[in-house]
């Protein structure tokens, strides 16, 4: 018999979406006579078995689509808002999969789809997930679909912001998608040559931020591009937040976990918020006018490029094959020019946070950049 595959797409949009949609029905449509079963709004749509026939006409003329035709959410199933209240629905979502007569079900997104789809393989469904995000943030895999475009279309409105800086002796601030990990502001710093890049990983001085526009001043360039990501946090939050954790630790008696004491750092952090207060010091401090360019959801909509449509297509094929040979309970991750099944396990629970000596550091230091360190 046919193994019927479902799909769906969760957590924020991402270009690359439909390609790797398209990828997975095309070669499970035309090498192993598979079929698909697309569910709307992520595991909402499972939940509420609302379907999408993934059949030829659908998947035609979509690679270069941006956003996902199967609709997403964040939609979490142990924790859905179902009639005003948060309940746990996996149970209906299990139903679900049976009804449909699943033989697996591609869960496609970033971390937290990832948790997701892993809680169900607890529960005994065939899971296969992909990596997609803009923040780059998910591990074991090289890269996920969507960054290269988020770093495209970033890297263009640093280029952009250059002139209009340039030209008004302005300090320019960009801020960048990426909560926990800073790659796109790294990336799209470096390469549209950011005189600062502050980043989650790396806690700024806004002093020591102050000094390397002051310095380029005096050196006759009266203008400096600032990219920031969301997540970028100043010495002085880190510091307070280590101390309110301290206290509450000799109330509570234990050690407060890492990854809660970054999320409560972090949730601080509105899209916005922080880089306005950060020109706003930095205009103090320099006595330059400061301006402040977010990105936000640009990053994340339009046509993917053709880095990110070759490298879903990839995915998505590979993950047919996958399927034909009965392979579940993995992540498929972009691993140089392969794509490779990396047990799911080994994924949930980690970020890929961008590392201290990462070469994009190393190389935008060699140049001058400064991180605010
Ligand atoms: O998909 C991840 C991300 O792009 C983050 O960088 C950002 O903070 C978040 O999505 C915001 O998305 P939304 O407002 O859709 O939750």
């Amino acid at each position: 018999m046919n193994k019927q595959v479902g799909v769906l797409t969760a957590g924020g949009d991402s270009p690359g979406l439909n390609a790797v949609l398209r990828g997975i029905g095309k070669a499970a449509h035309e090498n192993f006579r598979m079929e698909l079963i697309g569910f709307r709004d992520g595991f909402r749509g499972l939940m509420e078995n609302r379907t999408m026939d993934l059949d030829e006409q659908a998947l035609s003329g979509i690679l270069t689509l941006g956003g996902t035709i199967l609709g997403t959410s964040r939609d979490k199933p142990h924790r859905m808002l179902v009639g005003g209240k948060y309940m746990d629905m996996t149970d209906a979502i299990v139903d679900n999969y049976h009804r449909n007569h699943l033989d697996v079900l591609v869960c496609i997104g970033g971390g937290g789809t990832q948790k997701n789809a892993y809680r169900l393989m607890q529960k005994g469904l065939n899971i296969i997930t992909l990596p997609k995000t803009i923040d780059n943030d998910v591990v074991l895999t090289d890269v996920s679909f969507g960054f290269n475009t988020a770093l495209g279309i970033a890297t263009e409105a640093i280029d952009r912001l250059h002139s209009t800086a340039h030209s008004h002796h302005r300090i320019v601030l960009v801020e960048a998608m990426g909560h926990r990990a800073g790659w796109l502001a790294l990336g799209a710093g470096v390469a549209g040559g950011a005189d600062v890049i502050l980043i989650p990983e790396i806690p700024y001085s806004v002093e020591k931020v102050a000094k390397a526009i002051l310095s380029r001043n005096r050196g006759g360039k009266h203008f400096s591009i600032v990219a920031v990501a969301e997540g970028a946090v100043p010495v002085e939050a880190v510091a307070a937040k280590g101390k309110s954790d301290k206290g509450r630790k000799s109330k509570a008696g234990k050690k407060p976990d890492r990854k809660l004491r970054m999320d409560s750092m972090l949730s601080d952090s509105t899209h916005g918020g922080n880089t306005l207060n950060l020109a706003h010091q930095l205009e103090a401090l320099t006595r330059l006018e400061s301006r402040v360019t977010i990105l936000g959801y640009l990053q994340r909509g339009g046509t993917p490029s053709a880095y990110d449509r070759i490298l879903a297509t990839r995915l998505g094929t590979a993950c047919a094959a996958l399927i034909h040979e009965g392979v579940y309970g993995v992540m498929l991750a972009a691993r140089g020019d392969k794509a490779e099944p990396v047990p799911l396990d080994q994924v949930v629970g980690s970020i890929k946070t961008v590392p201290l000596d990462h070469p994009w550091i190393e190389s935008a230091r060699y140049v001058g950049t400064s991180f605010g360190d």
